[in-house]
């Protein structure tokens, strides 16, 4: 089959859900993946921010081997090795005290805004809203596109759940206007990935805790891009200097494999039997993969070199901003950096990106986004940003 044969059975077959790159992907190892026609990328988009040890690690592809010959899955009423191996690194690396273990990032939101309410129907007179901001991205069930602040995101499906309100990020009275006393919940993301790439202030997230200290909300902050290495620290809120109550982790906690999780400390651990669960949350096989990705995330201090990375991949960045005046705004936290531009040429720029052989992502019209591997090397992250020049030069042309 050539690579037409495939596009033409996509067409025929699957729901046109995603407007997709011209390119099959056929293998992928460390930062590189390879299409049906044996072309080489470079991957700065890594499975959106997943691939956190590179594509076909072989730490991750030994413990699903020796995994999947063992056992794959169970029911949640037995007790499974992996997934209290799992349970335990991610808690004892964490400030918090429990977790459950699910499939997505959608899930682990749905679950955190379940354990919320749950939590203030119990102790604070049924309180139930919560407050997430503009620009955020919680996932794409009817909940949590409720609770993702971007309104072009639920008008296609009203009415989505009602109780959620939205502020404006890194502005403490917009959010305090919101609250009242059927405020449950705060929900944020340390860095908006999909909004693109946003930074909170670390003073608005100390502002956001002791909102929550004051009066008695939970504060939960969605770490489903931003954990597991992705800004320089193990768990995103290390860099803000706070403790959350309750966070949730999805993309990168797998490596690859599909897997969520609600960690949350024990006064909000409120789910009883028969509250909530999961047929393949917390399964054996992406228990191990998931495992096996954090241990050797935590053994070899990859938040470390991210941070290193990080900072050479913004300096290179920042060489271009001379070189070419439509670049308006460069921004990130370790490997989740954006560039943006004063016109819409993201479109253009993903074209000239994909011919030079490097794959990245348009979070805006006029925005990229680069969340590579953590892995990437620094001849890496030049070589990317030769292509991306050459790309911008391509697309200015025009
Ligand atoms: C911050 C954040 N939360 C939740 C989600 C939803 O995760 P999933 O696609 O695994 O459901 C995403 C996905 O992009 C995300 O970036």
């Amino acid at each position: 089959m050539d690579e037409q044969n495939w596009k033409d059975m996509e067409s025929k077959y699957y729901m046109h859900a995603a407007n997709r790159y011209p390119m099959v992907i056929e293998r992928g190892e460390g930062t590189k993946l390879w299409d049906v026609n044996g072309n080489e990328y470079l991957d700065f988009t890594s499975g959106w921010a997943v691939n956190n040890i590179g594509h076909s690690n072989s730490v991750v592809a030994d413990a699903i081997e020796k995994q999947s010959k063992t056992l794959l899955q169970t029911s949640n009423v037995f007790y499974t090795i992996p997934q209290l191996r799992l349970a335990e690194i991610l808690i004892e690396n964490s400030v918090l005290d429990k977790i459950f273990i699910c499939n997505s990032g959608a899930e682990a939101n749905e679950g955190a805004i379940k354990l919320a309410r749950k939590w203030g129907r119990q102790n604070k007179n049924g309180a139930n809203k919560i407050l997430t901001a503009f620009d955020s991205f919680h996932g794409r069930t009817i909940s949590t596109l409720a609770a993702t602040g971007q309104p072009k995101y639920h008008e296609t499906f009203m009415p989505v759940t009602e109780g959620f309100d939205y502020f404006e990020l890194n502005n403490i009275d917009s959010l305090k206007s919101k609250i009242d006393d059927n405020t449950v919940g705060i929900m944020i993301e340390v860095v908006q990935g999909e909004g693109g790439v946003n930074i909170c202030s670390q003073e608005f997230v100390q502002n956001v805790r002791k909102i929550c200290d004051d009066k008695n909300i939970i504060m939960i902050i969605d770490e489903v891009q931003t954990g597991i290495g992705r800004l320089g620290s193990f768990y995103g809120y290390e860099k803000f200097g706070v403790e959350p109550d309750v966070i949730t982790l999805a993309k990168g906690l797998g490596a690859g494999v599909p897997i969520g999780a609600i960690l949350a400390k024990t006064e909000y651990s409120v789910f009883v039997p028969g509250d909530h669960g999961s047929t393949f949350g917390g399964n054996a096989l992406t228990s191990a993969a998931a495992y096996a990705s954090s241990k050797f995330i935590l053994e070899n201090d990859i938040p470390n070199n991210v941070n290193q990375l990080g900072s050479y991949f913004l300096s290179k960045l920042n060489e271009l901003t001379s070189k070419f005046e439509i670049i308006s705004e460069i921004r990130g936290m370790g490997l989740l950096i954006a560039i943006e531009f004063s016109s819409d040429i993201a479109a253009d720029l993903i074209n000239e990106c994909n011919r030079n052989g490097l794959l990245v992502n348009a979070v805006r019209p006029n925005a990229i986004r680069f969340m590579p591997p953590l892995t990437v090397s620094e001849e890496e992250i030049s070589e990317a940003m030769v292509k991306f020049t050459s790309a911008i030069e391509s697309v200015l042309r025009k």
